[in-house]
């Protein structure tokens, strides 16, 4: 039997990859012209995909980039950690040279070779968790880019996936060093992507913070409907299964066109078909109710989380797909209460991710836990 052709978690550069080719275009010139680009998108749009994709090309034309996953610090000295480390690997190329760099160029750390618990080679840079020498190192690792770059007269990109974390880990004090520092880096492009849009938009937005309109932003939004099923229509061919087009068009509607949703419907159908044959409506069906079996301990864990109040609203939206009528017949027949109960709710599942907002309505997070609170909360 082949494998599942349908990749869900990891992030897809390729040509697992569908479309994006404006993106990758955007993001290729950004790079060159030395901008600092913010990208935006909600969660699971394929941000970490674009760019692993786009650092890809990068280097197939000699720029250098690294790549850092702010989700992973756990502090700023991890941080600072993080960040360094990838700076002189993609500058220097090698652990080796990034290690004597790292020892040469910085003051104050003890940089360590050590052996990971899975045998493999790992180095930190060692910083002090003394407060005056981290505040010290920190300027020193953020200006690193640049002297890195300027000595060997190269382009650097820095790409920094969930960009919104760095606000979680020294407040506003860290987002102004930065700012300050990456002001004087002509040689250094960097591409800030983030998935809490209004954490996001209020760092390039708000005159109070940094970062305000320090560079252009891309809003990364859904892959058009004509170019992903056109992607999925030939995966499934290739794999040895068919589907007609207004099988997709179901496929893209009950997963609202969201990447990540999208291949999780069609991981499952090829589950459920074993990989062969031609996709039915019934077999969509089968494969949202695999995927409920999948989810149920997640979707009943965040079930429970959720208030009274919270789960009517939730409910009610859901019913409603997903604009928001609040009107006084709709707040009665959901028995919502007064609005400003329904604001707090809807602040409160904003937070929690369950909902994201656009300009005009509420979306679900995840469509298939809308599907799944109408199908067991009927
Ligand atoms: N261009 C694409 N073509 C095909 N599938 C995609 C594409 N972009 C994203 N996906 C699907 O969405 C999943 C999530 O992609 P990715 O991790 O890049 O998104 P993300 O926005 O970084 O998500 P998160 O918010 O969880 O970090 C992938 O595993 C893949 O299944
Ligand atoms: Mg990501």
């Amino acid at each position: 039997m082949t494998k599942n052709p349908f990749q869900i978690g990891v992030p897809v550069t390729g040509p697992e990859l569908a479309d994006r080719q404006t993106e990758l275009e955007t993001i290729f010139k950004e790079v060159l012209a030395g901008s600092r680009l913010f990208l935006i998108s909600p969660r699971r749009y394929g941000k970490t995909s674009l760019l692993l994709e786009s650092r890809n090309r990068l280097q197939a034309q000699n720029i250098p980039v690294a790549y850092v996953d702010l989700y992973q610090a756990t502090s700023l000295a991890h941080f600072l950690d993080l960040f360094g480390r990838a700076v002189l690997e993609a500058a220097e190329g090698a652990v080796e040279k990034a290690l004597r760099m790292a020892g040469e160029f910085l003051r104050g750390v003890r940089p360590t070779m050590t052996v990971s618990a899975r045998g493999l080679p790992e180095w930190s840079i060692g910083f002090s968790q003394q407060q005056p020498d981290l505040l010290k190192q920190r300027d020193q690792i953020l200006a690193l880019p640049q002297m890195l770059a300027e000595g060997r007269k190269i382009r650097l990109a820095i790409f920094m996936d969930e960009f919104q974390e760095i606000r979680a880990l020294d407040g506003p004090a860290l987002e102004r060093a930065m700012r300050a520092s990456f002001q004087h880096q002509p040689r250094v492009s960097y591409v800030f992507a983030g998935s809490k849009e209004s954490l996001m938009w209020e760092m390039v937005q708000s005159r109070w913070s940094p970062f305000f309109r320090s560079g252009p932003t891309l809003s990364v939004g859904l892959i058009p409907p004509e170019e992903f099923k056109k992607y999925l229509s030939e995966k499934f061919l290739k794999s040895g299964m068919s589907v007609k087009p207004e099988r997709l068009d179901e496929i893209l509607a009950g997963s609202d066109n969201i990447p990540f949703n999208v291949q999780y419907l069609c991981h499952a159908l090829w589950i459920v078909k074993n990989g062969e044959g031609n996709v039915s409506s019934e077999d969509i069906r089968s494969g949202i109710e695999y995927i409920f079996a999948a989810e149920r301990e997640y979707y009943t864990a965040l079930w429970d989380q959720l208030s009274l109040h919270q789960r009517r609203t939730v409910r009610a939206l859901a019913k409603s797909g997903g604009a928001a009528p609040f009107t006084a017949a709709f707040l009665r027949e959901h028995d919502l209460g007064p609005s400003a109960s329904v604001a707090r709710s809807l602040a409160q599942l904003l937070k929690r991710e369950v909902l994201n907002k656009s300009e005009t309505e509420y979306r679900f997070a995840d469509p298939f836990f809308k599907a799944w609170i109408l199908s067991t909360m009927p």
